[in-house]
């Protein structure tokens, strides 16, 4: 696939089939976000996959609004997205280099994301991300420690419909050349 095949075939997907993915896809797309760059190399994005059906019956219940829920029926792997606080965006005696203190973690963090979004979609599967969900009910079911912020919960799997891409705005709108 050319790289605007990759850009255009991926869509937020709400609808999945039941069919599973394999750990070494769950691993291929984990492995294509420590490509993306990062603050000083500081690779501060961390994962939580979820794949057990038991736990990803638990998760999705708990941590998930209802329309999120159903969004993510059946999607057989629910990775949750975090980064190390303090760290990206920072100096060493840990004072914020900027007014964008920790927004350079999750800037980090979207740079890895969507490499893992394009790499899912090069293997055949689909995502959807979702940034409404339940912060504690993750951060205690995961045990993701409090130096860590617990930022999306990505559903991957295997698509049941066929979305259209939802409409852009206009280049002139996002883009000035001066
Ligand atoms: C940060 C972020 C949070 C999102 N949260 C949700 C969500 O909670 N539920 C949902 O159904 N879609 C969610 N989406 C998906 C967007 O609605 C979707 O990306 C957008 O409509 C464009 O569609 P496309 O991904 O198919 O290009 C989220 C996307 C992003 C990037």
């Amino acid at each position: 696939m050319t790289y605007n095949e990759l850009l255009d075939s991926r869509r937020s997907v709400r609808a999945y089939s039941d069919k599973k993915v394999s750990r070494e896809d769950v691993e291929a797309i984990i492995a294509a976000a420590q490509k993306a760059p990062s603050w000083k190399n500081s690779q501060t994005g961390r994962y939580y996959a979820v794949m057990d059906k038991e736990n990803l019956e638990l998760i999705k219940s708990n941590c998930l609004p209802p329309f999120n829920q159903k969004n993510s029926a059946n999607a057989p792997v629910l990775i949750v997205t975090a980064f190390e606080r303090g760290i990206a965006g920072f100096d060493n005696d840990g004072q914020a280099v900027n007014e964008l203190g920790n927004c350079w973690g999750a800037y980090d963090l979207g740079l890895q994301n969507m490499a893992m979004l394009l790499k899912a979609t090069e293997l055949g599967l689909d995502t959807l991300i979702m940034g409404i969900r339940n912060e504690n009910e993750l951060r205690s079911r995961l045990s993701i420690p409090e130096t860590q912020a617990v930022v999306s919960v990505i559903a991957l799997g295997y698509r049941d419909i066929d979305p259209k891409m939802p409409p852009r705005k206009k280049l002139e709108e996002i883009l000035k050349i001066t």
